[in-house]
């Protein structure tokens, strides 16, 4: 089968194989359960280099989702981040690039005692464009809410949260909106279905603090840095759905959805309706640094040539 994404190879605990050939039984626990966790980062092409953005940080945050279930992992971090590397060379990547790795636990019988099981671990990389298509988008506040942090560990990227952003996401697509935002149990903003959320309002950004239960996102955590370096203030405080309406900024922050400026909530104006000078300025500043022009943010990238 080809959907047009593919490319040669795919790492699988350890060897490359072809990526035909990078298939499961129907009996892996984690298709079953959501027994897995996984990574979605970039790479970005200059022209001259392909960069790896924050690699050791979302191998960190990688094998502390496994830790966080218990699932084991044969691979060090080290290994791992190896592993992408050598992916990367394989497919003869120079071009912007998503690498997946997966982890989830494997072929064995019904039931929930995963501890036999072996943990089968995956890494995809392939060309990759932009996650939304438009320069700013229109969202809802899902009906749904965020998974809440006493039911499942939401600091881990597992796999088996994301049925909580597919309900959302989808909730939103139907309705004919681009993505959603997710309250937590408390009522406060949470984030998107996979994206953090900043807010600008009276010069400052504010963006929900880890203790609402959000994903502890690298794009995010570099935002915040960045900020300080251009003078932009930055704060962690809770937000609530009505401030949302009344934002003069708000715009999404992830690997996939680098910077995206929400230009509608629940169908409601937010500032001038266009994108807005913060997110603007952060936007190209993160560009900047993804693509190795900053030269104080080297160390954020792997080079893969
Ligand atoms: C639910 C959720 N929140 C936030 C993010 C942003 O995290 P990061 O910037 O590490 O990609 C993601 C994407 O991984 C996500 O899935």
């Amino acid at each position: 089968m080809s959907l047009g994404f593919e490319t040669k190879y795919i790492w699988h605990n350890g060897e490359l194989v072809p990526w035909n050939d990078a298939k499961v039984h129907v009996m892996t626990n984690g298709l079953h359960y959501g027994t897995g966790a996984f990574e979605g980062i970039r790479a970005y092409w200059n022209g001259s280099q392909l960069y790896v953005f924050r690699l050791r940080d979302h191998i960190a945050r990688f094998m502390n989702s496994l830790k966080i279930y218990g699932y084991g992992i044969d691979y060090t971090p080290e290994e791992l981040r190896k592993a992408v590397v050598e992916t990367l060379r394989a497919n003869e990547l120079r071009t912007d690039v998503y690498i997946r790795p997966i982890a989830f636990k494997g072929y064995g019988p019904i039931g929930l005692d995963v501890r036999k099981l072996r943990t089968e671990v995956f890494i995809v990389a392939m060309p990759y464009g932009r996650y939304f298509e438009k320069e700013g988008i229109s969202v809802i506040v899902s009906s749904w809410r965020r998974i809440d942090k006493r039911a499942l560990p939401v600091t881990a990227k597992a796999t088996g949260h994301y049925a909580n952003s597919v309900l959302a996401k989808l909730e939103a697509l139907t309705r004919g909106y681009d993505d959603a935002i997710l309250l937590n149990d408390e009522g406060h903003v949470c984030e998107g279905t996979g994206e953090n959320i900043m807010m600008v309002k009276s010069g400052v950004v504010y963006t929900p603090p880890i203790s609402d239960g959000i994903l502890d996102g690298i794009t995010r955590r570099t935002i915040m840095e960045l900020s300080k370096e251009i003078g932009v203030d930055i704060r962690e405080q809770s937000i609530e759905r009505s401030q949302l309406y009344t934002a003069d900024e708000l715009f999404f922050v992830g690997t996939a959805a680098e910077v995206t400026p929400i230009l509608r909530v629940d169908d409601r104006q937010i500032g001038d309706g266009k994108v807005g000078p913060t997110a603007k300025m952060i936007k190209e500043h993160y560009q900047k640094i993804a693509r190795g022009e900053v030269k104080e943010h080297l160390d954020w990238l792997e080079p893969v040539w």
